[in-house]
């Protein structure tokens, strides 16, 4: 029987419904349907609300980063990562920059732009200034749309137009900018944009194609800074290391991407962990890091008169504490309430402080014993995981994969053997 993806109603079905089709397409076993089936503390209903089509749920682990001392305010860290060493690494690196009296942080109003795309208008230049002409009347329009943000301090606040030259010719682009307050922002964004959209469809004279939030949060910025003692960094030519791998990293687009990803180990543990929107985070982080015209680092650590570890991470950080997951996720919840962050100014601060521990860590080691050692005896137990290494012999196999420098799963099999706990 040849299999067809094409299924039509599937989002009608419930989740046991859906999973029992799944299971005919994908031959699963029942086992593998109750490990689906099973949603842990996200229930089965809340899940099927969240996203479409749900048959089950994915736990990944939940660890907590220690040491982290921000503002002078002490913080535990819920990250949730599928990732050995990030927790201990972001932990480590954190007790360092303690040693040298913690982070500071700072971050802009939480302001987000919604964009606004008006196609086949005649004199672009003019249109555009009649569009800012009338910003009043265009930010009245939008904060009508949620009285309940403008009432907490936030709403529209400004309005930018420009002209830009496409492969499809001038396009008028005109740009909300929203104070967000404590949310995230897409939805009240996204709503004013749209709501706005036939006023600049009027004085322009064009048509308004999309209507979107931007994720690169360039008007929602996050910074965070330290100095590290040499002596907790590990050195001198440890710091040396370190300022020369930022170097490198400032220089080259190919160690940006590596570098980041680092800090963004971090960053994103926490906001998966809090149920806010990570690819946002993500692709703002990126398209900043861009936006001189060459990807590069998002940190930059120095070594200052005292010969000591100066380093700080800057990035726009769209985070929210009200809404979507951040509400409705139960894990989520209890997120927020270890991190005990009481805005989403306060919350992103804490983020980029994360990011900067994680970015330090990482280099820490590269500068230094290589990251392998670190990443490889949780590495060694995962595979042997993988490879079905009873319990009873695991720490053995691990030291000894360790010891040989040789994590694979084949070696794991055969050490399983060799200490005597093979049945086959
Ligand atoms: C691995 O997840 C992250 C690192 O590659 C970051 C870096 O190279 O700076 C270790």
């Amino acid at each position: 029987m040849v299999k067809s993806s094409l299924i039509s109603g599937f989002y009608k079905l419930n989740p046991k419904d859906r999973l029992a089709l799944l299971k005919q397409f994908a031959d699963l076993s029942d086992t593998e349907c109750k490990l689906l089936e099973n949603t842990g503390s996200l229930p089965m209903d809340l899940a099927d609300h969240m996203i479409e089509n749900v048959v089950g749920a994915m736990p990944i682990p939940f660890g907590i980063g220690v040491n982290f001392l921000i503002n002078e305010h002490d913080y535990l860290i819920p990250m949730v990562i599928e990732e050995p060493s990030v927790v201990a690494a972001a932990s480590y690196a954190a007790k360092m920059v303690r040693d040298g009296g913690g982070f500071h942080t700072s971050s802009t109003t939480p302001v987000m732009i919604g964009q606004i795309q008006v196609v086949g208008v005649e004199e672009p230049e003019a249109a555009k200034l009649r569009v800012l002409a009338a910003k009043q009347e265009i930010l009245k329009k939008a904060n009508e749309q949620d009285p309940l943000l403008a009432s907490v301090g936030g709403g529209a606040k400004d309005l930018e137009a420009k002209v830009i030259h496409t492969t499809q010719g001038d396009m008028v682009i005109a740009q909300l900018h929203v104070d967000c307050r404590d949310a995230m922002g897409a939805n009240a964004v996204n709503t004013m944009a749209e709501a706005v959209a036939p006023v600049i469809e009027q004085l322009t004279g064009g048509i308004v194609l999309l209507r979107i939030i931007s994720n690169l949060a360039t008007k929602r910025l996050a910074k965070a800074w330290c100095t590290v003692p040499k002596e907790s960094v590990g050195g001198e030519e440890v710091v040396d290391g370190i300022v020369n791998a930022s170097a490198f990293a400032v220089a080259d687009p190919y160690r940006a991407a590596t570098h980041n990803k680092g800090a963004m180990n971090g960053i994103i543990a926490v906001v998966v962990a809090t149920g806010n929107d990570h690819r946002a985070i993500e692709a703002g982080a990126h398209a900043y890091a861009s936006l001189k015209g060459q990807y590069t680092s998002l940190s930059t650590w120095e070594k200052d008169a005292n010969g000591d570890l100066a380093g700080s991470i800057e990035l726009p950080m769209a985070v929210g504490l009200i809404g979507g997951a951040v509400r409705t996720h139960p894990i989520a919840k209890i997120a927020v309430k270890i991190l005990g962050v009481k805005s989403a100014n306060e919350f992103a601060e804490v983020l980029a402080a994360v990011g900067l521990a994680q970015n330090l860590g990482a280099l820490r080691a590269l500068a230094s014993e290589g990251i392998q050692r670190g990443h490889m005896s949780l590495h060694a137990r995962n595979i042997a995981l993988a490879a079905g290494v009873p319990e009873g012999l695991m720490e053995r196999v691990v030291g000894q994969m360790v010891k040989e420098r040789k994590i694979r799963m084949d070696r794991a099999k055969e050490l399983v053997k060799e200490f005597g706990g093979a049945k086959d």
